[in-house]
C-alpha cells in the first residue's frame, strides 16, 4: 500500500523523470489500413483507433506527461468521401459524450485547436462542452486537433496581428516570434517535445507547424489501432535518449549523466 503522498513507482523507471517529454504530439495514422487489412470499411479502422486514444490517456498521466495533442482530423481530410467524414464526425460526437465523465474524472484538461467555424455544430458542441466540463480540473492537458491545419492557423496569427497593426496595437517593426507565437490556436501551451507519426510515413503532414520547429520525431510502423502502451514507452525510451541541441553543441555534462541508450 501506498501512503497518499508517496509518488507511485514510474512505469518507466529505466527513463529518468527530466527525460520525460513534457508534451507528445502524435499523428495517429493509418486506421485506414488497420480495416482494410481485415476486410472492414475504413470506419471500423476509426473506431478501433479511438480505443487507441483512450489508451494512450490512461498511459501518459502515471509517467507525468502534462500535455499529448492528438491529430484527429485535418482540415485537408475534408476531401475523404463523405461517408467517411459522417463516421469520423459522429464519432467525434460519440467519443466526447461517452468520454466526458471520465476524463473529468481523472482531472483530464481538454482543449480543442482547429478551425471552429468549419465543423458541424453537434461536433462543436461536443467539443466545446467537454471542454467547458474540464476546464477546471488540474491534471495533464489533451489537445484535439479537429479540422486543424498547420499552414491555416499561422495565416490567422498572421491576420491577427495586421489587425493589431492596422489598429495601432502593435508596430509591424516590433513584429517578433513571441507576437506571431501568442496568436495561435493554444498560446499558452508548451511546443511539443516529442512527435510520434504511427503507420511509418515520414512526414508532418501540414501537423503543428511552427510548434515542432525543435520537436524529435519518432515514426513508428504500428498502425494507430494497434498502437498500446508499449509502443508509446518505445517512444519515449527512443526520446529519451536523443540529445536535444537547439542549434547549439552537446553540453558534455548533460551527456556523461545520461544512462547508455
Ligand atoms: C488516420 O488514419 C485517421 C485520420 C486521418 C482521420 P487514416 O484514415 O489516414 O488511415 P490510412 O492512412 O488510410 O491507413
Ligand atoms: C494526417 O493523416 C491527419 C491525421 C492523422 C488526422 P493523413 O492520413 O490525413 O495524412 P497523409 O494524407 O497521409 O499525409
Ligand atoms: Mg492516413
Amino acid at each position: 500500500m501506498h501512503r497518499s503522498r508517496e509518488p507511485l513507482p514510474s512505469p518507466l523507471p529505466d527513463v529518468p523523470w527530466e527525460r520525460i517529454p513534457r508534451h507528445i504530439a502524435i499523428i495517429m495514422d493509418g486506421n485506414g489500413r488497420w480495416a482494410q487489412a481485415r476486410g472492414l470499411p475504413r470506419s471500423e479502422g476509426h473506431r478501433a483507433g479511438a480505443k487507441s486514444v483512450r489508451a494512450v490517456i490512461t498511459a501518459c498521466k502515471p509517467l507525468g506527461v502534462r500535455f499529448m495533442t492528438l491529430y484527429s482530423f485535418s482540415a485537408e481530410n475534408w476531401t475523404r468521401p463523405k461517408e467517411e467524414i459522417d463516421a469520423l464526425m459522429e464519432l467525434c460526437v460519440l467519443y466526447c459524450r461517452a468520454e466526458r465523465d471520465s476524463l473529468v474524472a481523472e482531472g483530464i484538461r481538454v482543449r480543442w485547436i482547429g478551425d471552429r467555424e468549419g465543423l458541424p455544430s453537434p461536433v462543436r458542441d461536443a467539443l466545446e462542452d467537454v471542454e467547458q466540463a474540464t476546464a477546471h480540473v488540474t491534471g495533464p492537458t489533451l489537445v484535439l486537433a479537429i479540422n486543424y491545419a498547420g499552414r491555416s492557423e499561422i495565416v490567422r496569427a498572421a491576420r491577427l496581428l495586421a489587425q493589431d497593426v492596422e489598429s495601432g496595437l502593435v508596430c509591424s517593426s516590433e513584429i517578433d516570434e513571441r507576437m506571431v507565437a501568442s496568436r495561435l490556436f493554444a498560446p499558452d501551451i508548451p511546443d511539443p517535445d516529442l512527435l510520434v507519426r504511427t503507420a511509418g510515413e515520414m512526414r508532418v503532414s501540414n501537423f503543428l507547424l511552427w510548434q515542432i520547429s525543435y520537436a524529435e520525431i519518432h515514426v513508428t510502423r504500428t498502425l494507430w489501432p494497434d498502437f498500446a502502451e508499449s509502443d508509446l514507452h518505445t517512444a519515449i525510451r527512443d526520446y529519451a535518449c536523443r540529445q536535444r541541441k537547439f542549434g547549439g553543441l552537446p553540453d558534455p555534462l548533460a551527456s556523461s549523466r545520461r544512462e547508455p541508450c
